[in-house]
């Protein structure tokens, strides 16, 4: 059922192996600031030794790209376009200006199921006027495509850092640069129809009610279609938002029970601190994919693989990042995704804020606006919707009340519980890391706290499972999942509170001029404790077992290592 990792002779020479691959690790991750100078120094500042020593830690944020210098991006072979880069401009950027409200009305995007014919019509004739634009016209339906991929597949490098790859996935850009595109993405849209009150969708999948794809969506007569998705899953289809590529055998009710505890686990179990919900940090200079948050592992990427067509090669369109832009579902889906933003921060308004690191809020994206003008976006001007002049609309939200529940038969018992020796032993075991997940395989992992921590101690600190060292090749569409303390996770309920998490990989490429690294990513997947340990009454142990269990991908997946941390 699953591999014990196993003690073998050779355990020693491999930890051993792997314990000097770390040190390599950290001291990338921790660049000396003294790198970061001399990385700066050959990038826009130039050579000035002054400026290159004056450096300050925490002053680094991924600068705007220079378009000009838009590279081909590396598509799978089949791919149907042929470039990412969107239209040069003679111009030089401007700084964003938000704006104000007597100049731009509130517009509140609605749940894609809930809206009438007549919304409908006015959308359809949106998008048909930005397909009927020239591709050359940067506010056309492909060139705004081709934003996606650009930013997605490796066409630039952040300013300063020429063959390194920028990557608005896997870290704390996830949640911002969507905002923004999206956010550009509706303002072109509405001057294409003459209403600025027009506001896109969003595809609740997080309530029963929106959990299938929208049916305006699916009318192959409309501007909203796209033959390019997987034909099992039109409705009455109900979504999976933990899809692994296997169809489950739910009936609706099931899939909609399932759902929900998914959406409280990523949304509430997972997401207690800003760091952990918006992704890891990703700096100038930085290797991309340092780790992506929770909610950007699921739903957001089962739902991008459920919807793309499995018989292409890529399963485009939604299945892969350079051409999930093509389908206009996209929008929708990502609309919801940036709704999640706006939930999470209303779900404690105290602990649940922006994350306040100047490397974050100083991250600058560029993007055409309606005129079309070149505009240069900050992370700090998309904090506030209110600001952006948006809004969504008020709906349930269902999964609040649905933590996920202990699974009687599948938890493992107090007397079963390590002895002292034996957990040494498991300690041992864990050397053993780095693994390729062929199958489930299990590690024992010590805790960083001996026993119960008070309320307050759990409220300061979180204890974190980090999984680190995840290699997987772009191309391949991956998913793992994470048990903790599961005596048989295959017994586990749907939704069940042994499932600690999971990781998933949605395909995509990087740039011919960033190939050095090879065609891998390696990144990491963090997923808070505090509330499952409570749940599953393991508090008081000194170890807990962690299960990997490939789902996709197969044999394609490798972990580096696994460690409990404590986190702010
Ligand atoms: Cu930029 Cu859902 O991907």
């Amino acid at each position: 059922m699953r591999r014990q990792i196993s003690d073998a002779a050779s355990s020693l020479v491999s930890s051993r192996l792997s314990f000097a691959a770390a040190i390599v690790h950290l001291c990338c991750c921790a660049r000396p600031s003294g790198d970061r100078d001399v990385l700066l120094g050959l990038g826009a500042l130039g050579a000035s030794a002054t400026l290159m020593t004056a450096r300050r830690a925490g002053a680094d944020p991924i600068a705007t790209p220079d378009i000009s210098t838009c590279g081909p991006a590396d598509l799978p072979p089949g791919a149907n376009v042929l470039t990412c880069c969107p239209p040069p401009s003679n111009a030089l950027p401007v700084d964003f200006a938000p704006p104000g409200a007597a100049s731009s009305p509130l517009r509140t995007r609605p749940a894609a199921h809930s809206v009438t014919a007549d919304y409908v019509a006015k959308f359809n004739a949106g998008i048909a006027a930005m397909k009927a634009l020239p591709a050359d016209d940067p506010r056309s339906f492909a060139a705004q495509a081709s934003v996606h991929c650009a930013y997605c597949d490796g066409s630039y490098s952040p300013e300063g850092f020429p063959g390194v790859e920028l990557q608005v996935h896997n870290s704390w850009l996830f949640f911002p640069f969507h905002r923004c595109y999206l956010y550009f993405f509706e303002r072109i849209l509405g001057s294409l129809i003459g209403d600025p009150s027009f506001a896109i969708p969003f595809w609740n999948w997080d309530a029963p009610d929106g959990m299938r794809m929208p049916a305006m969506y699916t009318d192959r007569s409309s501007q909203l279609f796209d033959p390019r998705r997987d034909g099992r899953h039109a409705p009455p289809k109900l979504i999976d938002l933990d899809y692994s590529g296997r169809e489950p055998r739910f009936t609706d009710n099931q899939q909609i029970d399932h759902n929900l505890r998914v959406m409280y686990r990523q949304m509430v179990s997972l997401s207690p601190t800003p760091s952990l919900f918006f992704g890891s940090a990703y700096r100038a200079g930085d290797e991309p994919n340092q780790g992506p948050g929770p909610v950007e592992n699921i739903p957001h990427g089962p739902v991008h693989i459920w919807c793309g067509d499995p018989n292409q090669p890529g399963r485009e369109d939604m299945g892969n990042f350079y051409s999930s832009g093509n389908d206009p579902l996209f929008y929708a889906h990502h609309a919801n995704i940036d709704r999640m933003w706006s939930v999470w921060k209303g779900l404690d308004a105290r602990r649940h804020t922006d994350l306040n690191d100047p490397d974050w809020l100083g991250a600058s994206f560029l993007f055409y606006d309606e005129t079309p003008k070149l505009v240069r976006i900050r992370v700090r001007d998309v904090l506030d919707t209110g600001a952006l002049r948006y809004r969504y609309q008020d709906v349930p939200l269902q999964w609040r009340a649905a933590r996920p529940t202990v699974t009687a038969a599948a938890t493992r018992r107090a007397d079963s519980l390590l002895t002292p020796a034996a957990q040494a032993a498991d300690a041992k075991k864990a050397g053993k890391l780095p693994i390729t997940l062929e199958e489930a395989a299990s590690v024992a992992v010590k805790r960083p706290v001996a026993g119960r921590r008070s309320k307050a101690e759990k409220a300061s600190r979180e204890e974190v499972l980090v999984i680190d060292g995840i290699e997987v090749d772009r191309d391949v569409a991956a998913k793992f999942d994470v048990f903790v303390n599961a005596e048989d996770h295959a017994a586990v309920g749907s939704g069940g509170r042994e499932l600690a998490g999971s990781f998933v990989n949605v395909p995509h490429r990087h740039g011919h001029g960033h190939g050095k690294k090879g065609r891998g990513i390696k990144t990491t997947l963090r997923l808070a404790l505090n509330e499952q340990l409570e749940d599953l009454k393991a508090e008081g142990d000194e170890s807990v077992e962690v299960i990997l269990v490939p789902r996709q991908g197969k044999g394609k997946v490798k972990v580096g290592g696994v460690r409990i941390e404590l986190m702010h």
